[in-house]
């Protein structure tokens, strides 16, 4: 059962109270009344109500002083104005100074309901606002952002330095590295939390609609502008503006942009009068800036602009230490969303997943692991539950992994691949006689079964 709305009511005039208090109660609610200002403050400070009438006309105070008062102790809490008098004059004042409603004496009961009832249904928005709002920064504290590796303390401490401030932030990664969720983390720790964060991917919309959509149009403005629109850089102001794939943002509206940055102002598309901004820009890319700075292909001038603080997200591949703690916190999300009790990693799934190379990074990461958990039948996820691509290393015709990439390859862990696979080949041919497997490979039974240990080879 929910609990009931308290109601708290200060008024001197008893047989006024008790009455009030009787029809109150009938209706559901629990009350307590107060005869005098003191008295109904002391309630207010030690939180009894949910919700306050008072009497604008008090023995011991100003009934305008008591909810100022109220207002000081408790923001928060509703207060409804009763007015013996008919006087607009001390209505009026009371709403400027912040009651919900009032209402005059002699009270009409069935309004009263409706004015209490209205009051009740804004503080609960209001807490749910609160609430909603709470479990946004709580997704974007950083916390959620795992990360054990040096590599990624080297970017928490980054970031504990960025949110003090409200600098020009560059986040610079591969797909997938997590570009989005760390501008987020910045904009709900920082100073600008109470406001918007606004994102806009530079690369998904279509060059012609781009100026409009950040910087906004006036009716008319081109053909199919019915009405006024206002750009992301105005939804932004006072928060933060998120421009991701600021590399693909065409010329003109490099230039354009730069105006923006450097007047702290917009203008809409067919308008010239200019919109004062306070944003905080926040952009993203995974393309090398300064090369296209040198192709000719990004204004210099914006990208110093943009790049007052870098922030590079390490790829995957540079981090294997988070493997383990990212794979346990998908699978943690997935398992609960899907329902099923939490899976757990085999050493030699791991292995696997450590010998990958992760070109989607984190993104590709939480999809294996999704897939894993929707088809894997079992709770214990084997190197065979994996996707191909992970377990298998790029080979020759010859069986040979012959490619070497720019970036090295851990030779040992290939190697092991390598006899893994053939191992399996060997099983399969023979019907699993482990034997003849093992004359086929060219080694002993022995020394076989070790390796099958060894490998997991089931
Ligand atoms: N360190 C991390 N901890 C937890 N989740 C992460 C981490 N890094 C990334 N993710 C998750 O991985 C997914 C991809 O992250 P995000 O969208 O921020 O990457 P991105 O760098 O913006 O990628 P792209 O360049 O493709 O836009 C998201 O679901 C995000 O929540
Ligand atoms: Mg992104």
């Amino acid at each position: 059962m929910t609990e009931k709305t308290r109601i708290l009511i200060i008024d001197d005039d008893e047989h006024g109270r008790q009455v009030m208090e009787l029809l109150l109660g009938k209706t559901g609610f629990a009350t307590l009344s107060a005869a005098n200002g003191a008295d109904g403050i002391r309630f207010v400070r030690e939180a009894k109500a949910d919700l306050v009438l008072v009497d604008l006309f008090l023995p011991d105070r100003n009934g305008i002083d008591i909810l100022r008062e109220i207002r000081q102790v408790s923001p928060e809490l509703e207060v409804v104005v009763i007015t013996g008098h008919a006087s607009a004059e001390t209505a009026v004042q009371a709403m400027k100074e912040g009651a919900f409603d009032y209402i005059t004496k002699p009270v009409n009961f069935e309004e009263l309901k409706i004015i209490i009832a209205k009051a009740i249904e804004k503080k609960r928005l209001l807490l749910e606002n609160v609430y909603l709002r709470k479990q946004l920064e709580e997704r974007f504290q950083f916390k959620s952002i795992i990360g054990v590796s040096p590599a990624m303390q080297r970017v928490f401490e980054r970031m504990q330095r960025i949110i003090k401030t409200d600098s020009t932030v560059l986040i610079l990664g591969e797909s997938g590295t997590g570009k989005e969720l760390v501008a987020k983390a910045i904009h709900y720790n920082g100073s600008r939390k109470g406001h918007a964060f606004v994102a806009v991917n530079c690369g998904a919309i279509p060059e012609a609609l781009l100026e409009s959509e950040l910087f906004g149009h006036t009716r008319g403005a081109f053909t199919g502008a019915v009405r006024d629109k206002i750009g992301k850089f105005e939804a932004a102001n006072h928060g933060t503006i998120f421009l991701d794939e600021i590399g693909t943002m065409p010329m003109h509206l490099q230039s354009k942009l730069l105006r923006v940055l450097q007047e702290q102002e917009v203008e809409r598309v067919g308008s010239t009068r200019p919109v004062k901004l306070n944003v905080r820009v926040i952009s993203a890319t995974n393309t090398d800036l300064e090369e296209e700075v040198r192709k000719g292909c990004f204004r210099e001038d914006l990208y110093y602009r943009l790049n007052v603080i870098p922030l590079q997200l390490p790829p995957m591949r540079e981090r294997k230490e988070d493997l383990l703690p990212l794979s346990s916190y998908f699978l943690d999300k997935f398992c609960h969303l899907m329902g099923r009790p939490l899976m757990t990693l085999s050493k030699p799934a791991l292995d696997a997943l450590e010998r990958y190379r992760w070109p989607g990074n984190v993104r590709e990461l939480e999809n294996v692991v999704e897939r894993l958990v929707a088809l894997t039948e079992q709770d214990h996820i084997l190197p065979d539950d994996l996707p191909v691509e992970i377990t298998e290393i790029e080979c020759s015709s010859k069986g040979l992994c012959l490619d070497l990439s720019p970036d090295g390859i851990d030779l040992p862990a290939a190697i092991e691949e390598i006899e893994r696979k053939l191992i399996i080949k060997a099983l399969e041919n023979c019907g699993g006689v482990k034997a003849r497997a093992a004359k086929m490979l060219g080694l002993n039974r022995t020394t076989l079964v070790e390796k099958m240990k060894r490998l997991s080879v089931a």
